[in-house]
C-alpha cells in the first residue's frame, strides 16, 4: 500500500505514481497494469503525451478498481483559456473512458491564459469531474499572480523537482498555502544516475541509485512521479517504502543543488 498524502481539499493522493510522459502508446497500457500489480496506485499523464487512451485501458485492464486509483491528466498549451479549457477537459476524459479524474492540472503557465484556464478548471471542479485540479511548472511568480485571482487554491503544484534541482523558494510558498509539492523528472531524466554522491548514497543504504533519489523526495514531503516503461525498473521504482534514508545521506543530497533543469525552465516564463 504507497502511502498518501492529504490535499487542501481532503482528497488522499498516493505518493508515488508512474509518469509516462514518452511511453510510446504502444507500451503504455501493459506499463500501466504492471505498476498496478506491483502496488502503485497512481498515474501521472497529460493530453500533450499522446497515450491517455491507453492509461484508460492500462487502469480498466489491471482489475484493479477505479476508485483504488488516482488518474491525473493536464491541460495543455494550445488548449488554454475559458472555453477551449472546458472543451479539452471532456476530449480528455473521453480519451480515458473514465467519468472522472482525479487531478486535472495546467500544464504550463501560459501568460494571458492561466487565470481564464484556472477558472475552468474552477468550473470542472464544482461539477464534480476532476476531484482535485493544480497547477504545473508554476514558479513563485505565477502562483503569486493566481493566488491573487483564484476563488480555489490549487490542490497541487508539479514541478521538475530532484537534489540537483530544489526550488526551494517555490515550495515554501506551496507549503504556506498548503499546496502539495509533485516532483517530476525525479531520476532527473537520466541525466545524473551515475553521480558519485548519490552512488555512493546508495551503495551505503543497499539500494539503487533510482530508489535513493525517490526516496529523496518522499522524506522532502513531495510526491514522486518516475517514469518507466520496463517491467522490472518499474517494480525496482516502486520499492520504496521499506527503508529509509538517513540524516547524514539526506544532508548529502541536499547539497547537490546545481540548478538542474532537464527540460522546459518556467523561470523563463513572464
Ligand atoms: N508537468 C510537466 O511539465 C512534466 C514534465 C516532465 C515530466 N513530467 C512527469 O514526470 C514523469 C517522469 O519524468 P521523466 O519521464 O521526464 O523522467 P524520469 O522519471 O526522471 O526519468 C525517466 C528516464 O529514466 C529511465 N529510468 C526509469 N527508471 C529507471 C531505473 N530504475 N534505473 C535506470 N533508469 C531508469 C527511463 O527509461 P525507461 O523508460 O527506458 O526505463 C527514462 O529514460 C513523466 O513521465 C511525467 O509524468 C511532467
Amino acid at each position: 500500500m504507497t502511502p498518501e498524502l492529504v490535499l487542501n481539499n481532503g482528497v488522499a493522493m498516493p505518493a508515488l505514481g508512474l509518469g509516462v510522459f514518452q511511453s510510446p502508446p504502444e507500451e503504455t497500457a501493459a506499463a500501466v497494469e504492471t505498476a498496478l500489480k506491483v502496488g502503485y496506485r497512481h498515474v501521472d499523464t497529460a493530453r500533450v503525451y499522446g497515450n491517455e487512451a491507453d492509461v484508460g485501458a492500462g487502469v480498466r485492464e489491471s482489475g484493479v478498481a477505479r476508485g483504488e486509483v488516482f488518474v491525473t491528466t493536464k491541460l495543455w498549451n494550445a488548449d488554454q483559456g475559458y472555453d477551449a479549457a472546458l472543451r479539452a477537459f471532456d476530449a480528455s476524459l473521453k480519451r480515458l473512458g473514465l467519468e472522472y479524474v482525479d487531478l486535472y492540472l495546467i500544464h504550463w503557465p501560459v501568460a494571458e491564459k492561466r487565470l481564464d484556464s484556472w477558472r475552468a478548471l474552477e468550473r470542472i471542479h464544482a461539477e464534480g469531474r476532476a476531484r482535485s485540479i493544480g497547477v504545473s511548472n508554476f514558479l513563485v511568480p505565477h502562483l503569486e499572480e493566481l493566488l491573487g485571482k483564484a476563488r480555489r487554491v490549487p490542490a497541487v503544484n508539479q514541478i521538475e523537482l530532484t537534489p540537483f534541482l530544489q526550488r526551494r523558494e517555490t515550495r515554501a510558498l506551496c507549503a504556506k498555502h498548503g499546496i502539495v509539492v509533485e516532483a517530476y523528472s525525479p531520476l532527473t531524466h537520466g541525466l545524473r544516475l551515475d553521480h558519485p554522491v548519490v552512488k555512493d548514497v546508495a551503495r551505503r543504504a543497499g539500494r539503487s541509485v533510482a530508489q535513493v533519489l525517490l526516496r529523496w523526495g518522499l522524506q522532502q514531503g513531495l510526491v514522486v512521479l518516475p517514469k518507466s516503461t520496463k517491467p522490472a525498473r518499474i517494480a525496482e521504482n516502486g520499492a520504496l517504502f521499506d527503508f529509509t534514508l538517513d540524516d547524514r545521506a539526506m544532508n548529502e543530497l541536499d547539497a547537490l543543488e546545481e540548478g538542474l533543469v532537464t527540460g522546459w525552465d518556467p523561470a523563463e516564463q513572464p
